[in-house]
């Protein structure tokens, strides 16, 4: 039996056309920072009644209804507010998408698009560079509760690799560059052509690079995948994440799911989200150039064994990097003598950097993946995705470089 038309589901479920050109969109003239500024509302007219410069924050969960037969829009909180809707209107405009829907997280934008699009024997091909709670979903929740397989495809630099994991049963290629934590870059353009020959489509996690730095959908992907929490808001205050993708896909995503087990992201974030978008490619800037010396440093340093970081030389898709991305970003790794014990000496070392869990923060920050984040993966599995013991996660901040780099030479020098 299936309900899938019948009167539980509010909207048809979206069906993937790989030879569906998406509309171009209105504001696509207009530059990256002004669309970050204007997407989704115009000072002074949209939601007339405030006269308002800023996007209002619209604190109400429910819509009174004008008549008893005319459905009032929105209806609820669950599934779309004035101000979460300025905010979903100006996340699809800087990823250049039709649509965009927000989740309470980035994680449960995820499971929303996957619970969404694939049914009971549908399989997702990915890879292990992924972050961690993305992989838990596709290890354990979505094949144990659901029987959708999710396939790691063993080498992600090459498409071939990709297309071996393919089959007529595969509903989504997901692919998360630079990946948290050791900023594998994956070749969106190569993976898209790979997925759309088996007419499957592309989602791109751009929670890293962010729109600013990179633009996925430009190089192929259909679906972008975003964690608010991090870069977007930028300094810790706010949790939320978006799909942004072709209008029917939200539509889906949004009465389909979300309606049901909810929640978008409710309008006070929403709206804080909308200020700190304003100064994103500003802050992508300097989190770039930031995170570039630092990195830089950390190559030199003799009780280092290795930094990821795509704006490096040594980085082994550096070429790609330069292709796919404006700047590196703020988020790198590296690895330090003496395993385990070695990155725990070094974090509670930190004098300015802070050691928790998040990243894409205005301050900088930091954590272990391989016993926190990534710890639910097999020792193979970090081994395969280069999780080594001595793995510290860094997401470089706004602070001056100078004094980040003093902070990691005085903890190295505990070593
Ligand atoms: C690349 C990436 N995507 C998505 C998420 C999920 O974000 P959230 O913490 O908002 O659930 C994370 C979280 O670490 C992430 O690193």
């Amino acid at each position: 039996m299936t309900h899938e038309d019948d009167r539980f589901f509010m909207r048809k479920p979206w069906v993937y056309d790989p030879s569906r050109k998406p509309p171009r969109r209105a504001d696509a003239d207009l530059g990256f920072n002004t669309r970050a500024l204007h997407a989704g509302f115009k000072p002074g007219k949209d939601l007339e009644k405030f006269r308002s410069f800023v996007p209002p924050i619209v604190q109400s969960m429910t819509y009174p209804y004008e008549r008893f037969d005319k459905i009032p829009y929105p209806v609820y909180g669950r599934t779309k507010t004035p101000t979460a809707a300025v905010l979903e209107e100006r996340l699809a405009s800087l990823e250049g998408g039709e649509a965009a829907v927000t989740a309470a997280s980035g994680s449960q934008a995820l499971f929303n698009l996957i619970f969404t699009i694939a049914r009971p024997g549908d399989n997702v091909v990915t890879s292990l560079h992924i972050f961690g709670e993305g992989y838990k979903q596709a290890a354990a929740i979505f094949p144990e509760r659901c029987n959708v397989e999710f396939r790691f495809v063993k080498d992600p630099a090459s498409p071939e690799s990709w297309d071996r994991e393919i089959d007529r049963r595969t509903r989504l290629v997901w692919v998360e560059t630079p990946s948290n934590p050791c900023l594998f870059v994956t070749d969106i353009a190569a993976v898209a052509e790979v997925a759309h020959a088996h007419g499957v489509p592309l989602l791109v996690d751009n929670t890293t690079a962010t729109a600013a730095l990179q633009k996925p959908m430009e190089l192929g992907a259909d679906i972008v995948l975003l964690s608010i929490t991090k870069f977007l808001a930028g300094n810790a205050t706010v949790l939320g994440g978006a799909i942004v993708g072709p209008e029917a896909l939200v539509e889906d995503i949004r009465w389909n799911t979300t309606e049901f087990v909810g929640a978008i992201m409710q309008p006070f974030d929403s709206w804080m989200t909308l200020q700190f978008l304003e100064t994103l490619s500003l802050r992508m800037e300097r989190h770039s150039a930031n995170a570039q010396k630092v990195a830089e440093f950390l190559a030199a340093h003799p009780k280092v064994e290795r930094v990821n970081y795509p704006g490096l030389r040594t980085h082994p898709q550096y070429d790609l990097a330069r292709r796919q991305m404006k700047a590196g970003g703020g988020l790198l790794s590296f690895v330090v003598r003496g395993g385990m014990k070695g990155a725990a000496t070094v974090i509670d070392a930190f004098q300015l950097i802070t050691h928790a869990v998040t990243f894409g923060t205005s301050r900088t920050i930091c954590m272990h993946p391989p016993t926190i984040t990534h710890e639910h993966m097999t020792p193979e599995e970090r081994a395969a995705a280069g999780i080594d013991d001595g793995l510290i996660r860094l997401s470089v901040g706004l602070e001056d470089p100078d004094d980040i780099i003093r902070d990691l030479e005085q903890a190295l020098a505990k070593l």
